[in-house]
């Protein structure tokens, strides 16, 4: 603003003093010819360049350090449909258009959409993100105080856009506990995952064991993954849901394209309890935030076991 503000006071008042100055006085009245000032020009370049320079350098370091969700962010799945919000907690407790986070910590949701754009709002929180059908993406906040504040659809979806709208419950941790305890759970969504693992059959090609005709996906979470000629790939959230929804795209090295695709034969949240099955068998410490920045998992719940005391 002061530096905006600066230029917009030099540049008209420099405009508004050389009309009055240099005003033709008479029909007679014939400028002189004026050379080119190479100083003067560069000066002028260069140094609106290097302003210009130092607020992108500074904005995209805000906009990274903005981007990247802190390793020890809890995950909250979301997907949007025409006309609500789906929730789901990692812990297998589902919401609609309702949100329930803990204060003091920061939450990292993924996002998937089953129709149309939708984009996630929580204008309290200055969280604004689209949710866009054949992606995932991904958002994170921290709410600081304790309350009850606005959910919004802020992306024109259709006849109901006006009604996609909901709450976002802020909770001390302790209330925050004893909601994610109470309500039928119907098994963390890592258990979840591993029964459609198992009730799709994907459990008879990705063995354990590696006997399979399909690599096992022990371990492969956050893992890099070699494929068929050469290249590799990052074994995240995004990468796990186009193996399901297009298996074809990339072929494990040293694996055969046998994979049939479960496009249509699976929902976005399924996808997502698959994936979060996927990340419950990975390595011990997974990249939980951003790729590229490994840190321990603390709040996974491995397939098969209790949601785990924290
Ligand atoms: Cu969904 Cu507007």
């Amino acid at each position: 603003m002061a530096v905006s503000i600066f230029f917009t006071v030099l540049i008209f008042g420099a405009i508004f003093y050389f009309a009055v100055r240099y005003r033709r006085r008479s029909e007679q009245d014939l400028p002189v010819s004026v050379h080119t000032g190479w100083a003067l020009e560069i000066v002028w370049s260069v140094i609106p360049f290097g302003l210009t320079m130092i607020m992108f350098g500074w904005g995209a370091s805000i906009f990274f350090r903005e981007s990247r969700a802190p390793d020890n962010a809890m995950q909250i799945y979301v997907v949007g449909k025409q006309w609500m919000w789906k929730l789901e907690h990692m812990e297998g407790r589902r919401e609609i258009n309702e949100l329930h986070v803990p204060v003091g910590r920061p939450v990292r949701l993924t996002m998937a959409s089953e129709d149309v754009i939708h984009s996630f709002f929580i204008p309290a929180f200055r969280t604004k993100q689209d949710v866009v059908p054949g992606k995932y993406s991904t958002v994170w906040f921290e709410a600081t105080k304790a309350g009850k504040y606005h959910l919004f659809c802020a992306e024109y979806c259709g006849t109901n856009h006006s009604g996609m709208i909901g709450w976002v419950y802020a909770m001390e941790p302790q209330d925050y506990e004893n909601w994610l305890s109470g309500g039928a759970s119907e098994g963390t969504m890592a258990q979840n995952g591993q029964k459609l693992f198992e009730s799709l059959a994907c459990v008879n090609c990705h063995k354990v064991d590696h006997t399979g005709r399909c690599p096992s996906l022990e371990g492969v979470y956050g893992s890099t993954v070699k494929l068929v000629g050469g290249n590799t790939v990052k074994a995240d959230e995004a990468y796990i849901r186009e193996s399901i929804l297009n298996p074809q795209a990339k072929i494990v090295a040293g694996y055969e394209p046998v994979m049939p695709t479960f496009q249509g034969l699976v929902t976005e949240d399924q996808v997502l309890q698959l994936i979060e099955y996927v990340r419950s068998i990975g390595p011990k410490t997974v990249p939980n935030a951003a790729p590229n920045s490994p840190a321990p998992a603390d709040n996974r719940t491995p397939a098969g076991a209790a949601p785990a005391k924290r």
